[in-house]
């Protein structure tokens, strides 16, 4: 019963929803502003997924060799196969050195050169001169736990300006006025089951990315896509969701990250037979070519019978050559893991990788300025005011077809910042709260109280474990139209079960069962956009290799892909422009070409 439920109301200048890189860099930037800001997490901000992150942030500092932001521009350019907005891509890279720069002075502990710079390795699709010179080091690093000291840096300057934080707060969903601005949230304290109705006059969505609808992925159990599903059910539409980033070295049989910076550091890949196979697939920079290309090289290898081990279906990450000390120094993480989840130690032996599912190209479509848009067919730039998006939760787009290793973390921090900045603008037009239904509130309650007291025949586990498998056999590195129409035949059959579903614990006090089946709602939710996005897209560019379409079209498909989904489970599907344009006259734009590593 929706009155049954106590509400406790608040009242905040900004919301941001997720307490990771991205939400905490965005806590930050709106408390130095003087913005009253409240951060609403379900897990303590320390345990945001970005803490796993490893090889380094992407930042043209030049303290390794020479190195300018028009080069990193370029390679993220490139690296997209030109998919990604080039206005928003010049915003991230000629930011992006101020941004690591004030993440030392916040107190960030990067590795170190001799000289006491900043140290930077390279990673794929990183290069000098335009694509034509050596790779760059271009990659700032705090060992191989570049995440970690990220998060606990902005999580201490946050704590020192006094931010509200009210952790272990799970988002049902956003709120919505008259007018369709959105104006808040609705949330769920776990720890004393009251419902919060939380009023803003700008949300920042900050939720990460939804890793975990496939079976082996390198995200954490958290990473379930929560902002993304509330903006579909919002009626926004998901952008790019078909560009889904396999990471090439996950942990064999256990998909564990091992960091791109492990081939940066000199770690190269072979076959069964020892052959260095990238330099067939990437003949200039080899190891070091994107993601996107070196996962499908391993697929091509395994495919062809070249694989390793009794069942021939994963590669070899060579380190043993390199000198231990170094290993240990920088890639102490790298060394820990392959010990503790295979028994292998690396400086002797070779580490077993395959890829992984590690990344989100897609998400909520925004601008350079993080305001989410809601394209219709006569304006595709279309605003939807009171909401920002930001981080993997949000397509801006800087990545594209495919995002380049440590472009995330640079991501996260500089439209973070912009987002603070966004809102600070916003709020001086917004005057006082919008007012909110009634019934719209209850609708939301009704949904969270259907579910809880649902008492159907399908475990919330069971129902996730055949989503995942689907996701993973049917929307892989390869897709064709045979497989994807499977794909969508199968996960409309899930949300048919997810009709159906059981939920034993009935009470409203840390009710995990409840807290994992509104994931796996959201998690189902965007999987049916993935797999419809996916199998519009005639093409193969970036992450999206189609076996029936094995070339890139310029012509039909140089657009952002839309895709909506309604309330009946039904999808619709549109598109939007790529931005060729930059933002300012410092720059050139860059035309697409052939993408070549
Ligand atoms: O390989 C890595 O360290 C991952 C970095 C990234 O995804 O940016």
């Amino acid at each position: 019963m929706v009155s049954s439920y106590k509400i406790v109301n608040h009242q905040y200048d900004v919301l941001v929803i997720g307490a990771g890189g991205s939400g905490l860099r965005a806590t930050l930037g709106c408390a130095e502003l003087g913005l009253k800001t409240a951060c609403i997490t379900k897990v303590y901000p320390t345990r945001s997924h970005t803490v796993a992150a490893q090889g380094g942030i992407g930042a043209a500092l030049g303290n390794m060799g020479d190195d300018n932001w028009e080069w990193h521009m370029y390679d993220t350019v490139k690296g997209s196969d030109w998919l990604g907005d080039q206005d928003a891509i010049e915003y991230l890279t000629s930011n992006a050195p101020q941004a690591v720069i004030e993440l030392e002075h916040y107190g960030m502990p990067f590795t170190r050169t001799a000289e006491g710079k900043i140290y930077q390795r390279p990673f794929g699709g990183h290069i000098k001169q335009k694509g034509e010179g050596d790779p760059a080091m271009r990659a700032c690093a705090a060992a191989d736990r570049t995440g970690h000291a990220l998060l606990h840096t902005l999580f201490q300057q946050s704590l020192k300006h006094k931010v509200n934080f009210f952790v272990e707060y799970f988002v049902i969903d956003l709120l919505k006025d008259n007018e369709g601005k959105c104006c808040g949230v609705i949330a769920w304290c776990l720890e004393d089951g009251s419902l919060h109705v939380f009023q803003s006059h700008i949300t920042i969505i900050a939720t990460g990315g939804y890793g975990k609808t496939f079976y082996s992925s390198t995200s954490a159990h958290i990473c379930t896509g929560d902002g993304n599903a509330m903006a579909l059910r919002s009626g926004l539409p998901l952008s790019d969701m078909e560009f889904i980033q396999f990471h090439p070295t996950g942990l064999y049989g256990i998909g564990v990250l091992i960091t791109e910076g492990a081939r940066g550091e000199g770690g190269y890949l072979t076959n069964k037979y020892g052959d260095k196979f990238m330099e067939n697939y990437a003949p200039r920079v080899k190891d070091l070519a994107s993601r996107d290309v070196v996962s499908r090289a391993i697929t091509i290898e395994v495919n062809k019978g070249r694989g390793c081990g009794e069942e021939q279906d994963h590669v070899l990450l060579h380190l043993e050559h390199i000198d231990s000390q170094i290993l240990h120094k920088r890639l102490p993480g790298v060394i820990e893991h392959a010990k503790i989840f295979t028994d292998i130690d690396a400086s002797n032996q070779p580490i077993p990788v395959i890829p992984t599912v590690h990344y989100n190209m897609g998400g909520i479509p925004t601008n350079y300025r993080t305001e989410v848009l809601s394209p219709s067919i006569n304006d595709k730039e279309k605003i939807y005011e009171g909401l920002l998006a930001i981080g993997e939760a949000a397509c801006v787009s800087v990545h594209g077809a495919n995002r380049l290793g440590t472009n995330s973390l640079i991501d996260l921090v500089v439209f973070g910042k912009r987002a603070s900045i966004t809102a600070k603008e916003k709020i001086k037009s917004y005057k006082s709260y919008s007012k909110i239904e009634k019934d719209y509130i209850d609708k939301i309650i009704s949904r969270f109280d259907n579910l809880r007291n649902s008492k159907g025949e399908n475990k919330v586990g069971k129902i996730r474990l055949k989503m995942q498998k689907i996701m993973q056999k049917h929307c892989g590195v390869f897709r064709n139209k045979e497989t994807l129409s499977k794909g969508i035949e199968k996960i409309n059959d899930v949300f048919d079960m997810f009709n159906d579903v059981s939920i034993t614990d009935k009470s409203t006090i840390f009710n995990t069962d409840l807290v994992e089946a509104l994931e796996l709602d959201n998690l189902i939710a965007q999987s049916k956009v993935t797999l419809a996005s996916a199998i519009n897209r005639n093409e193969s560019r970036g992450a999206h290799a189609r076996e029936d379409f094995p070339n890139r079209d310029d012509d039909k498909w140089l657009v952002h892909s839309l895709t909506w989904l309604r309330e009946d489970g039904n999808t619709e599907f549109n598109t939007r422009p790529v931005h060729l344009n930059t933002l300012t006259n410092h720059t050139q734009s860059i035309p697409p070409k052939k993408r070549v590593y």
